[in-house]
């Protein structure tokens, strides 16, 4: 049994306001699911971000204004999918650059590398499988210039204050100099924001309901999926996903030796995922100690990878 794991749902359910964290949707199953939420065509992210790193390559490379040779480490590559164009774009123009992919997952790091090998067989890849946290404990050694790619509107799953720590702990490892190149999720419709995350074929449902089955396998829990369902609330720019309880009803989570009592309607929070406006970006730039230096955004404006100097 993870301890963290079990720590973290026992904190979360007896919470006054239930609570879990998103980053335990990412187990086989759950990373399978976000695959698939990946090519869901609603789900605007995907698409939008590869768009931009596909038409905008040229300038993002020009805006990072390096001597080469230089390294660029992406966090949580995963399926390297959207950071092909860019790195496409670098071999062909003959550019002398390392890529460092950090994933978390041995399986994605493994088909990313042999994907690359395959498609970019002059590409210099030194991956490194593990958490992010632990690898970014010390400085970037040497006098090589590091962008730092950080895509994927993954810093919209972060609660203010954490994704304040998190970029702050970028800055402190990087030299002055560096680039982080940060993908963020724009403000926009919410109707377009809606159908992205409360798909009509219940993938993102299935996204979250996955948590109770992990609960039930891990923890010996006993949810029962039929009484829970999955709720979002479109909160302007802070879109929340929720599971709800359809009945009053107490759960057990054997391994633990603990129930769980919940109410009618009663929720657990699940998931934040932010959406910013390109001056709340400016701020969390400098309040993390970056200067933000580019947006580029796609054609639609849904969404942007900013380009940030230390
Ligand atoms: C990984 N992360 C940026 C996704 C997002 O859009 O917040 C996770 C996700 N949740 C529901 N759909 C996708």
């Amino acid at each position: 049994m993870n301890k963290t794991f079990a720590k973290d749902v026992v904190d979360g359910l007896t919470a006054k306001d239930k609570y879990l964290s998103s980053k335990y949707f990412y187990d086989t199953n759950g990373s399978r699911i976000f695959q698939e939420i990946m090519n869901m065509p609603d789900y605007y992210l995907t698409d939008s971000e590869f768009e931009i790193l596909s038409l905008q390559a040229k300038q993002i490379v020009e805006a990072l204004a390096f001597n080469e040779p230089f390294n660029i480490i992406e966090l949580g590559a995963g399926d390297g999918f959207k950071t092909f164009k860019l790195l496409e774009y670098l071999v062909k123009e003959g550019v002398n650059f390392n890529y460092v992919p950090i994933d978390i997952s041995q399986e994605a790091i493994d088909i990313l590398s042999e994907k690359l090998h395959e498609r970019l067989p002059k590409l210099s890849i030194k991956p490194q499988v593990g958490d992010y946290f632990e690898i970014l404990n010390k400085k970037f050694q040497g006098n090589t210039s590091n962008l730092l790619l950080f895509l994927g509107s993954n810093i919209g799953n972060y609660l203010k204050d954490d994704a304040i720590a998190l970029l702050k702990l970028f800055h402190k490892v990087m030299n002055t100099g560096d680039k982080l190149l940060i993908g963020m999720d724009l403000k926009k419709n919410p109707i377009t924001i809606k159908n992205a995350y409360d798909d009509k074929e219940g993938i993102t449902k299935r996204f979250n309901m996955n948590l109770l089955i992990r609960m039930n396998r891990e923890l010996e829990a006993d949810f029962k999926l039929d009484d829970f369902d999955f709720y979002y609330n479109p909160e302007t720019g802070r879109v929340k996903s929720y599971i709800v309880s359809l009945k009053k009803q107490t759960v057990l989570l054997k391994n633990l030796n603990k129930t769980i009592q919940f109410n009618q309607n009663e929720l657990i929070w699940t998931e934040l995922s932010k959406k910013y406006s390109l001056s709340e970006i400016d701020k969390l730039a400098a309040v993390s100690g970056f200067q933000s230096k580019q947006h580029f955004l796609d054609c639609k404006h849904y969404f942007t990878d900013s380009l940030w100097e230390k």
